[in-house]
């Protein structure tokens, strides 16, 4: 018996279910998704990534920090992600509708940093963690990106942009000081634009248990 135009048939079949479901559905339902004005600001809303952020978001796709973070507050009843502080409601299509590439990740082996701009928002903190992970986190496993950083030696006055409080064997010795470099202030400024404070209303914040 010729199976071949069953066997033609079930290709096409599984072809076109795919197409359906991974292009067409989710197109028809978020293609024409637009952003949200926001009433308190006169802008909208989710909020555009602007100025350095910009660049910075360059550094984190090259750093390659989304092999270990995600970018997305799961929903609340089945993940405790909400309970753990990570963010204050679920994260949704329309809070990505600005960026071209999407972080969302698959690997939390540090946490999610959707919410990371208002969970930390100190600029020090994070050149700090940056520069030497263990200054801040005694136990961290992430890696550090000193090569963000420049130590110089300290000519009359200290910059008013040098790293404070690093400690540990690449802490700088007496007479010089850490200063970030162009990308690592770029990548500062991304990750304090990492907010989900904003409120959509397709994604209300869930009420205290
Ligand atoms: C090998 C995995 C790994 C990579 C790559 C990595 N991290 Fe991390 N990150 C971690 C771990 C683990 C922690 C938790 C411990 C700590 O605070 O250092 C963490 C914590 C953080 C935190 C603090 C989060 C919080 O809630 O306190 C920030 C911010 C952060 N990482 C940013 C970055 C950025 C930016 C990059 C890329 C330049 C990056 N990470 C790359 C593993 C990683």
């Amino acid at each position: 018996m010729n199976k071949l135009p069953l066997i033609f048939v079930g290709i096409f079949l599984t072809f076109t279910s795919a197409w359906i479901g991974l292009v067409a559905y989710p197109t028809l339902n978020l293609g024409e998704m637009q952003p949200l004005p926001d009433e308190e600001t006169g802008g909208v809303l989710p909020p555009t990534t602007s100025g350095l952020a910009v660049a910075g978001q360059k550094v984190y796709a090259s750093s390659g920090c989304v092999y270990c973070h995600s970018q997305q507050v799961r929903w609340s009843p089945l993940s405790t992600d909400i309970a753990k502080g990570l963010g204050p409601r679920q994260t949704v299509a329309r809070d990505y509708l600005r960026e071209k590439v999407a972080f969302l990740g698959t690997m939390r082996t540090g946490p999610d940093l959707s919410n990371i701009g208002a969970r930390q928002p100190d600029t020090n903190w994070h050149h700090q963690h940056l520069f030497e992970p263990r200054t801040v986190t005694d136990w961290s496993i992430m890696p550090s990106y000193r090569y963000l950083y420049k130590t110089q030696k300290i000519e009359g006055q200290p910059s008013s942009d040098a790293v404070q409080g690093l400690r540990g064997p690449h802490a700088p010795k007496l007479g010089y000081e850490v200063v970030p470099s162009e990308e690592a202030k770029a990548l500062v400024a991304y990750l304090l634009s990492l907010k989900k404070n904003y409120k959509l209303p397709e994604s209300p914040e869930p009420s205290e248990p």
